[in-house]
C-alpha cells in the first residue's frame, strides 16, 4: 500500500486504516520483530509550533524500526528566521530525509508542504484545522479499550472550535457503523460548520449540549480536550472559557462503568487528577500507543514490512 502524503484522514481509506491499526496491533504484540526494519532510512522532523508527544512519539517510533531521525524543533534556529519560504525549506529537508512528520501554525500548511515535498509528507498538525496522526492514536487507544469501532456514543468535549484532534477524529469515526456522537461545548467552542456538514452528508447522527452531566451516563467514550489558547484572538474570552469543563470523580459517578476516557493531552485543567487512577482512564495508555501507530504508519508509507 502506497500513501503518498498523509494531510487529512481523508486520505486513508476504511481498509487503509484497518490494515494501519492490524499492523500497530502487531507490533504492540512483538515490537522486537520490527526493530531493524527502517535501517538506513532517516525520518525528518520538523516542528514550527510546539510538541511533546507528537514530535517524541514519532522520535521514538523511527529509533524503534531502526530508522535515524533529524529535524528542527525551534524556529528560531532555523532558516526560517531568515525569510525562507515553506516551500524551499521542504525541498531542502526532502534531499536530507526519507519521510517528513510537519507541524506548523497555519491551516493548510501540510498541503502546502506536500505539493514540494519530494519525500511522503505527513501532517503532525496545521493550526487549528487537522491531525490525523492523532486520530490513528485514538482510533488504536478506542479500539484497545472498546474492542471495536462500531456501535458506539462518543462525547466530544470542550475545545471542538479550535482542537484539531476532534476534527480529524470526527472525519474518522464517521466511517464506522452506528456511531453517534454527543458534541460536548460552550457555544462559543461548537464544532465548525463544515465538520456539521461532513456529518450531515455521512448520515452520522450528532447532538449539540452544553452541559456534561446531562449525558455523561450514556457515552461508552469521553473525549475530553483542552481549549486552544494558542487559537484565541483575546485574552479575556479564553480566561472566560477555559474553565467550561473540569471532569472530575463526582460527575464520573453517572457514568458507565466501561467508559474509556481519553484526552489527547496536554492536559490543563480539564480532567482533575484524581481521576488518573480510575481505571476508566486510558490517556496514558492513548500516549503508548501513539507511538505504535506512528511506527505502523511509517512503516506502510516507507512501503517496508
Ligand atoms: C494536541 C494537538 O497538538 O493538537 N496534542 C497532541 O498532539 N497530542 C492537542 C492539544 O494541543 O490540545
Amino acid at each position: 500500500m502506497a500513501i503518498q502524503s498523509l494531510i487529512s484522514i481523508h486520505d486513508l481509506s476504511p481498509e487503509e486504516i484497518q490494515t494501519i491499526l492490524n499492523l500497530a496491533q502487531a507490533i504492540l504484540k512483538s515490537p522486537g520483530n520490527f526493530s531493524n526494519s527502517c535501517n538506513g532510512k532517516i525520518l525528518g522532523t520538523l516542528f514550527f509550533e510546539p510538541s511533546t508527544r507528537t514530535r517524541l512519539s514519532f522520535e521514538s517510533a523511527m529509533n524503534r524500526l531502526g530508522g535515524r531521525v533529524i529535524g528542527i524543533s525551534d524556529v528560531a534556529s532555523s532558516s526560517t528566521q531568515k525569510g525562507e519560504t515553506l516551500a524551499d525549506t521542504i525541498r531542502t529537508v526532502s534531499a536530507y530525509t526519507d519521510i517528513i512528520a510537519m507541524r506548523h501554525s497555519n491551516e493548510g500548511s501540510a498541503k502546502l508542504a506536500s505539493e514540494y515535498a519530494g519525500v511522503p509528507l505527513i501532517n503532525a498538525g496545521d493550526g487549528g484545522h487537522l491531525h490525523p496522526t492523532q486520530t490513528l492514536t485514538d482510533l488504536l487507544t478506542i479500539l484497545e479499550s472498546k474492542g471495536e469501532l462500531n456501535n458506539l456514543t462518543i462525547g466530544l468535549c470542550g475545545d471542538l472550535k479550535f482542537g484539531r484532534t476532534v476534527h480529524s477524529l470526527i472525519q474518522a469515526l464517521s466511517r464506522f457503523e452506528n456511531i453517534h456522537f454527543i458534541l460536548v461545548s460552550p457555544h462559543e467552542l461548537e464544532v465548525p460548520d463544515y465538520i456539521k456538514l461532513q456529518m450531515e452528508r455521512a448520515g452520522v447522527s450528532y447532538e449539540e449540549v452544553e452541559r456534561l452531566e446531562e449525558v455523561i451516563d450514556r457515552l461508552d467514550v469521553l473525549y475530553m480536550t483542552r481549549v486552544q489558547k494558542e487559537r484565541f484572538f483575546n485574552e479575556a474570552d479564553y480566561v472566560r472559557l477555559k474553565d467550561s469543563y473540569i471532569l472530575d470523580l463526582e460527575k464520573l459517578d453517572k457514568a458507565k462503568e466501561d467508559l474509556a476516557i481519553l484526552h489527547p493531552l496536554p492536559r490543563v485543567n480539564e480532567i482533575q487528577p484524581e481521576v488518573d487512577a480510575d481505571p476508566r482512564a486510558v490517556y496514558f495508555e492513548q500516549v503508548r500507543y501513539g507511538v505504535y501507530i506512528r511506527m505502523a504508519l511509517i512503516l506502510t508509507m516507507l512501503e517496508v514490512s
